[in-house]
């Protein structure tokens, strides 16, 4: 079996969690990895905190405090953070410790045996006034590509790249402000230069099932050229440089940091009485998955540094995928936390219980652009899916069960009427729709899919009035409530990647041991069977108050890029009246369509058929692209793209307001 390695970025041990790194990373990875071991695959999900480097330092002379005592404090108030947030590590480690120090000396010095590491005469910052080197980010200035005015002197936080202090336009020192001198020392290098092609043909391999912009964005950085990159750092907090000649220097903490993946597994296979086991995962090149959840501006470090590193060594495996998150926003400003322009975790844990805030958080979760949290739309998300739909529905009919039958339903064995196969059909495939939605790490899309199963089954309750037929007809009233029943058990073994807590609940109320992720697909009830006392599993959420900072004057503009008329002008789309559809097979998103666009008719393949059947389209008139590129998908060739609104991942389809001719130009 396949082994699935999943890891999330390792928090620096400089500060609490906020909800943009629980969005960003963490509560993605947790979802994934509570997902892949419900369908019961191997996989572990490894972190720790990241406790080197000038993030700490910089901390810790702020505080006035040694960069041990800051680490040790934030690492146990990181672990509380997560635990409120009910997210799980097989192991969570730190990099301070002695098996993360050699596992990183050993790192480097076969780096360098294979000679992808040289030693360089540098000239470096350092600082008049403080007397001190000024590495990474104790010098900010300007950024020389995108000209942001607050980049540090290891990256840009505007557009993510790696920086060099000396590359930074108007240095200063970010302790007192005073403009840096040069001096000489000397520095161990990276050759990113050397493995770049090696790199380059490995990201070749990911184009066509990694994440659009993270792919994009790495090409674009190997295309501009890598350059060799420093690796060490004058500082004494950190990882010793293992050479006699590097006395005082350190290893740079983005060298230092991904290796934690490796400690921090080492460590869980001591811990699991098995030293050796982490070999396994690491080591095993044809049989792991390994997975990075991090936020966007760590890309450069996992798609691009770090592989490099990885395949400079050449001993272990290397990243299957990386899917990145962009970032989280509040309230239309960016989070910042030096202002406390931010939502704590602990903060809002006090007042809301963990699945609300992993419900809002998946559903403004930044997978595709920045997103933007906001406080109403957080009550509004929760009272009106959490708490109306998916709440309501288990608690109507647990209710109705309780009322009328007893409190028992079941047995249930057959399909039976249309209606009610239609409820049963949907059970049996949703453990594979969903399962496909999060193994492609759709998350907002997997936790939209299951409000919808909830929706659906409202609407069946209300078609199926059970509080009228229980008057006429107990029968079919025993029968709704079990039909409703199996798709509440359904439920709570779905909702468990997403909402740990109300899983537990809800089955205990049901009184199911249904765990797996196979068996949730089946509906049957052979036995009748007693549930336990219905209780309420939510409650609407009021206004709350949180004392947040200030935002910055800037509000985040949603950055648009002007096109020309011209280009405008290129696209031809045409409104064409569908003539046939049908389902593809083996896909269960896609529709094939047959579209009549005046003088010819085209095939399109489009991805909805979770939301529309075949029969509701033909004869509908739709906008289409007609000079989009042909795909080929499954071995279909779709020759344009049907133009459809996009709810919150959910394609709602647009139409004429009169009918028109087929072919008429839409502009
Ligand atoms: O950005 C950060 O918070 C880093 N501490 C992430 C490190 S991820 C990994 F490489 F360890
Ligand atoms: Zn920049």
């Amino acid at each position: 079996m396949k082994k699935i390695l999943i890891t999330s970025a390792l928090p620096y041990a400089n500060g609490p969690l906020h909800i943009g790194h629980i969005a960003g990373a963490y509560l993605p990875a947790d979802i994934y990895t509570r997902y892949q071991k419900l369908r019961g695959r191997n996989a572990i999900h490894i972190c720790g905190t990241d406790e080197h480097g000038v993030a700490i330092t910089i901390r810790a002379d702020k505080e006035g405090k040694s960069p041990r005592e800051i680490v040790d404090f934030y690492h146990e108030r990181i672990k509380e953070d997560f635990r409120l947030m009910r997210i799980e590590f097989d192991n969570f480690s730190r990099t301070s410790l002695p098996i993360h120090h050699e596992t990183a000396k050993k790192f480097f010095l076969k780096l360098y045996e294979n000679g992808y590491i040289n030693r360089k005469e540098v000239e470096q910052y350092y600082c008049p006034k403080c007397k001190r080197f000024l590495p990474d980010r104790y010098v900010e200035g300007t950024c020389p590509h995108c000209g942001y005015d607050r980049a540090r002197g290891d990256q840009c936080d505007n557009c993510g790249r790696w920086l060099e202090p000396k590359e930074l336009i108007n240095p200063r020192c970010a302790i007192c402000g005073t403009t840096p001198v040069l001096k000489k020392s000397f520095h161990y290098y990276l050759a990113l230069s050397k493995l770049a092609p090696s790199l380059e043909k490995w990201l070749n391999s990911k184009k066509d099932y990694w994440k659009p912009e993270v792919i994009g964005l790495a090409l674009s950085w190997v295309r501009e050229g890598l350059k060799d990159r420093a690796i060490t750092r004058d500082l004494e907090w950190g990882v010793p440089v293992p050479l006699k000649e590097a006395q005082g220097k350190v290893l740079y903490v983005w060298f230092d940091a991904p290796i934690g993946y490796i400690s921090s597994t080492k460590e869980w296979a001591i811990k699991k009485g098995d030293p050796d086991l982490w070999k396994e995962w690491w080591l095993d090149k044809e049989n792991t998955r390994l997975i990075h959840f991090i936020g966007k501006d760590n890309i450069v470090f996992h798609a691009i540094v770090w592989p490099s590193m990885l395949i400079g060594h050449g001993d272990y495996v290397l990243p299957d995928n990386v899917p990145a998150n962009y970032y989280l926003n509040l309230e239309g400003s960016k989070i910042s936390t030096s202002r406390n322009w931010a939502i704590w975790i602990k903060d809002l844990a006090s007042l809301y219980p963990a699945d609300y805030i992993r419900f809002g958080l998946t559903y403004f979760m930044p997978e595709t652009k920045d997103s933007d949290f906001t406080f109403a739309d957080f009550r509004e998300r929760v009272n009106n899916e959490l708490v109306n739909n998916f709440g309501n529905f288990i608690n109507r009919t647990l209710s109705f069960i309780a009322k009328y039958l007893n409190g028992r339903v079941g047995p249930l064995v057959e399909k039976g009427s249309d209606e009610d196969a239609e409820i049963l059909s949907m059970i049996e495939k949703a453990p594979y729709e969903l399962g496909e939605l999060i193994d492609n790490f759709n998350f907002r899309k997997g936790i939209i899919y299951l409000m919808n199963l909830s929706d659906r089954g409202n609407r069946y309750f209300d078609r199926m009035a059970p509080w009228k037929t229980r008057k006429t007809d107990l029968n079919r009233t025993r029968r709704t409530l079990s039909i409703c029943y199996a798709l509440i058990r359904t439920l709570s073994v779905l909702i468990e990647p997403y909402l740990p807590d109300s899983a537990l609940d809800i089955r205990k109320m049901i009184r199911s041991d249904v765990r797996d992720w196979e068996s949730a697909g089946s509906w049957s009830i052979p036995d009748e069977v007693e549930i336990d006392k219905p209780r309420v599993l939510y409650k609407k959420v009021e206004e709350e108050k949180i004392e947040i900072g200030e935002k910055e004057e800037k509000k985040v503009e949603e950055k648009t890029e002007f096109i020309k008329f011209d280009d405008f002008k290129k696209l031809k789309i045409r409104i064409g009246k569908i003539v046939s559809a049908e389902k593809v097979e083996d896909a269960d998103r896609l529709l094939k369509l047959l579209v009549d666009i005046g003088e010819k008719k085209i095939t399109l393949l489009a991805g909805i058929a979770q939301y529309y059947s075949p029969d509701e389209l033909i004869g509908k008139e739709v906008p289409v692209l007609v000079n989009l590129e042909h795909r080929k998908i499954r071995g279909v060739v779709s020759e344009g793209m049907m133009l459809a609104a996009d709810e919150d991942g959910r394609p709602i389809l647009l139409h004429p307001e009169r009918e028109v001719k087929p072919g008429s130009e839409v502009r």
